[in-house]
């Protein structure tokens, strides 16, 4: 498929692909609009809507998150990411749950808006979180869940087919081997 050709919904899923070194376009207000109305539509538990959404385009905010997030790489040329956090103060047991789905809908939102993102890890591991809590004083009841590092790939990957039959059972339990 044409990288530049507009996509399907289908088409979203099966060639997004994670990216972690972008071009400096930046990513225009309006684009930054939809994503967040798309993370603003995922579905969440007992419609008890706990996200929210901090948006950080500030380079030297996220070259702190770096000094404590190994695995960040793709915030060093992200134009800006998007930290989804819940409320847990506003939810039950299920807000990791409606955090990552928040965090999917905007990955495939950028990926319709032709821009390209990268998922970073940040609960469940508490380092992260508490000192994600400190740099950006977050209230107690609020937790950060994921980073969304946006922007435009520097060189696009292709997708990859990466379905696996002996991962799929019917009815019952098969085993594959
Ligand atoms: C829960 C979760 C946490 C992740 N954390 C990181 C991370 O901290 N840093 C990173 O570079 N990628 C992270 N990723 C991206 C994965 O490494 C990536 O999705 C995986 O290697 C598959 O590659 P693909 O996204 O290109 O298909 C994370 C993905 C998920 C779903």
């Amino acid at each position: 498929m044409d990288q530049n050709s507009p996509c399907s919904a289908l088409d979203l899923v099966f060639k997004r692909r994670s990216c972690r070194v972008f071009t400096d376009t930046p990513i225009t207000p309006e684009e930054l609009d939809s994503i967040l109305r798309a993370g603003c539509c995922a579905p969440t538990s007992k419609a008890l809507y706990p996200c929210h959404f901090l948006v950080v385009d500030s380079r030297s905010e996220m070259q702190k998150i770096c000094e404590y997030h190994n695995m960040s790489k793709a915030l060093v040329t992200a134009p800006l990411c998007v930290i989804t956090c819940a409320d847990t103060a506003r939810s039950w047991a299920s807000w990791r749950d409606d955090a990552a789905a928040a965090t999917m809908n905007m990955s495939l939102c950028a990926e319709a808006l032709g821009l390209n993102s990268c998922w970073l890890g940040v609960y469940p591991r508490i380092e992260r979180v508490n000192r994600m809590k400190e740099q950006f004083s977050l209230p107690d009841s609020i937790i950060p869940y994921s980073i969304l590092a946006l922007g435009h790939a520097d060189s696009p990957k292709p997708p990859l087919g990466r379905f696996d039959p002996s991962c799929v059972h019917y009815n019952r339990w098969q085993r594959n081997s």
